[in-house]
């Protein structure tokens, strides 16, 4: 259990909550950081409003045998977010399996039969989505392992829900009672909330950010020193060099990416199927908005020293570094607002009636809907529309590095067979640009917006930047020459039968082809080497077979190869006179869908969660019931079953 402890640090929570006078942890496990921005938003409100001692905790960097000993007088939360098929996210997974064991055994009382957890008072919430079978699966599992160790839960085990877009609104509902029950077991007063900074900003004015201690946005020492090291890791990217990168096809509002990324050299490994994920960079006009709403434009470059004010907190960056380059490659900037977010900048308003405003649309739900929500605010546009012009000057820095998530890796799924390019990683995807009707703001997406720059800039694009976004990258990055991109690697469990000749039936709209093409390589290469390669297909839709038909020359190639093994079934939504969608295709193929699956044919779905997913599963049970005359809600018990042994894999996101 002791894998991830850094030398000299304590994975013994009680002691270190001991150590530290702290009287409450919040422990998260969190794969895309959500999870974590909960924990601190907690952990911030319970100091703030109740005077709790309280500290986060990543559920990796402790040892759970002692939770028996954990005393009456402390709490502990959990804030645990539920990842793909209802599994723990990569950092509670030993967490999990041990709470949930059968032979879960304490150091001073043993057994799960003693009741082992009966001084632990603990509080709970959830991060979900329901449009996955297994909705909040780890905050429900967690909480009846606890409860059956004697564990006390203050408050309901909370759930929020992505899929229905309502986590924040489900977060705050559920902690006002929390709170409630937690001060009156624990004999709490609130109080008028105080704003503590975590984190203390020294300015040092007179150090330069050319000096090479200081950090530009640079992950870690090592490449501080621009001498990159592995193992590369969710801690640690490499920077890959982009081999190749060109359009698939663009139109007014989409740009369609394809990217080789090349790994030789790097240890790093992928096998089909995998995810790549891409440390962004933040569009330099938001970096620029964001630093003159604050006031902070005139000393964006001054050198800064971060330091948490409390040994817990730790600070999310490397330190020294400098105003622009925390905004350009550490924070969030552009992500959507949080309510409570929001309340908590009330008290620095520039004036009072900016003060009235921003206060209004923190406690009033629809306000805020109406007035910030709806809108497609990102934190600086917010900051502009509503100061009317005057700078917030009053903002501690320190808030932002607490409220605003760290700039997260996006995960794209590979779409190149590591059987034909074991050190190039092919990217697959669509520029986002998201216009909702009545928001003044265009969503742009952060991270393929960043892709797109790279691309333009390896080829020297004559009219680059198409959304005025300005990505000209200066700064750390520069130290690794030509066209980088900095990557790792996620293993992931959508995979290709061990034994090729067994036939494939894949659904991939858009983007959601990225695997199969992938899949698809792989198999045509084995054709190639002589083995024997099952049935392949191939659904695919796309709007117009003129405007977006991805790799269509490509999937010629693979099917010369695979011989009449090898069939694309095409659905265009947009040329003829009604929608086809991939399930239509599918419904029309029932006999031939069914008689594969019946051969043990794996099935595959990529692409949208919210609907295309649901669909395909809706669709998949129908053929089964009308294919094998049995009743559709035994029919879809297959289904199921057909995914619990992975007959039926889903790459899915929302
Ligand atoms: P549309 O945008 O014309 O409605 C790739 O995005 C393709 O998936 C497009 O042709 C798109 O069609 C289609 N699509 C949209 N919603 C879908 C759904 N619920 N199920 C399947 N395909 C869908």
């Amino acid at each position: 259990a002791n894998g991830h402890a850094k030398a000299g640090k304590s994975r013994n929570i009680i002691e270190k909550m001991d150590e530290s006078g702290k009287n409450c942890v919040i422990f998260y496990g969190s794969q895309t950081g959500t999870a974590e921005d909960y924990a601190s938003r907690l952990a911030k409100e319970g100091s703030s409003r109740f005077g709790l001692k309280t500290m986060t905790a990543d559920l990796e960097e402790y040892d759970f045998e002692n939770l028996d000993q954990f005393p009456d007088d402390k709490v502990a939360f959990f804030v645990l977010a539920t990842y793909g098929e209802g599994e723990p996210t990569d950092n509670a997974v030993e967490f999990y399996e041990f709470i949930s064991g059968d032979d879960v055994s304490f150091s001073e009382k043993g057994g799960a039969e003693d009741k082992a957890l009966g001084s632990l008072q603990y509080v709970a919430f959830g991060l979900g989505n329901n449009t996955y079978e297994h909705y909040n699966s780890m905050v429900r599992n967690v909480s009846k392992s606890l409860d059956r160790l004697g564990a006390k839960r203050i408050g309901d085990a909370g759930e929020g829900d992505d899929g229905a877009g309502t986590m924040e609104e489900d977060f705050l509902s559920w902690k006002e009672p929390m709170w409630s029950a937690l001060a009156s077991s624990m004999n709490l007063e609130e109080r008028e909330a105080v704003y503590e900074p975590v984190f203390e900003i020294t300015e040092k004015p007179d150090m330069s950010a050319e000096e090479d201690t200081v950090y530009l946005g640079e992950p870690n020492k090592n490449h501080l020193e621009g001498q990159q090291k592995g193992p590369y890791n969710a801690h640690n990217p490499y920077i890959a060099p982009i081999a190749e990168s060109k359009e698939l096809f663009n139109d007014e509002t989409r740009n369609c990416l394809h990217m080789e990324v090349d790994i030789s050299g790097s240890n790093l490994s992928y096998t089909t199927g995998d995810h790549i994920a891409v440390w962004p960079t933040n569009a330099g006009k938001e970096v620029e908005r964001f630093v003159n709403a604050l006031g902070l434009r005139e000393k964006r470059h001054m050198v800064i020293g971060v330091k948490g004010l409390d040994a817990t907190a730790k600070v999310p960056f490397p330190s020294p570094t400098t105003y622009d380059a925390v905004v350009r490659y550490q924070l969030e900037i552009c992500a959507p607002l949080s309510r409570q977010f929001v309340a908590s900048l009330a008290q620095f308003a520039p004036n009072d009636s900016v003060k009235a405003e921003v206060t209004k649309a923190g406690n009033d739900k629809d306000y805020f809907q109406e007035h910030v929500a709806s809108k497609n605010y990102n934190i600086a546009q917010f900051l502009e529309a509503m100061g009317g012009g005057a700078q917030w000057t009053n903002i501690p820095f320190s808030l932002f590095i607490e409220s605003l998530h760290k700039l997260q890796p996006r995960y794209y799924s590979i779409s190149s067979s590591s059987l034909v390019q074991k050190n190039k990683i092919s990217i697959t995807a669509v520029v986002e640009s998201l216009e909702t009707p009545n928001a003044p703001n265009v969503v742009k997406g952060v991270t393929t917006n960043y892709l797109l720059a790279l691309k333009q800039k390896q080829h020297g694009d004559p009219h680059p930047d198409p959304h005025g976004l300005d990505y000209s990258i200066t700064g750390p990055r520069n130290k690794y020459d030509g066209i980088h991109v900095p990557v790792h690697v996620r293993h992931s469990n959508f995979k290709l039968p061990s034994d090729p000749s067994r036939p494939v039936i894949m659904i991939g709209p858009g983007t959601g082809v990225a695997p199969f093409r992938g899949f698809v390589q792989e198999r045509a290469q084995q054709a190639k080497d002589g083995e024997n390669v099952g049935k392949t297909i191939l659904f695919f839709g796309c709007r117009k077979p003129e405007d977006d038909f991805m790799y269509e020359d490509e999937w010629k190639q693979y099917g010369s190869d695979l011989g009449e093994n090898f069939e694309l079934v095409t659905a265009f939504s947009r040329s003829g006179a009604s929608k086809v969608y991939v399930q239509h295709r599918l419904k029309e193929r029932a006999v031939e869908v069914n008689k594969l699956l019946l051969e043990k044919a794996y099935f595959y779905v990529c692409g949208d969660a919210a609907n295309m997913a649901r669909e395909v599963n809706e669709v998949l049970a129908t053929i089964i019931s009308e294919q094998r005359g049995v009743p559709k809600q035994k029919a879809e018990e297959i289904v199921k079953s057909m995914r619990s042994s992975n007959q039926y894999q889903e790459d899915v996101w929302s």
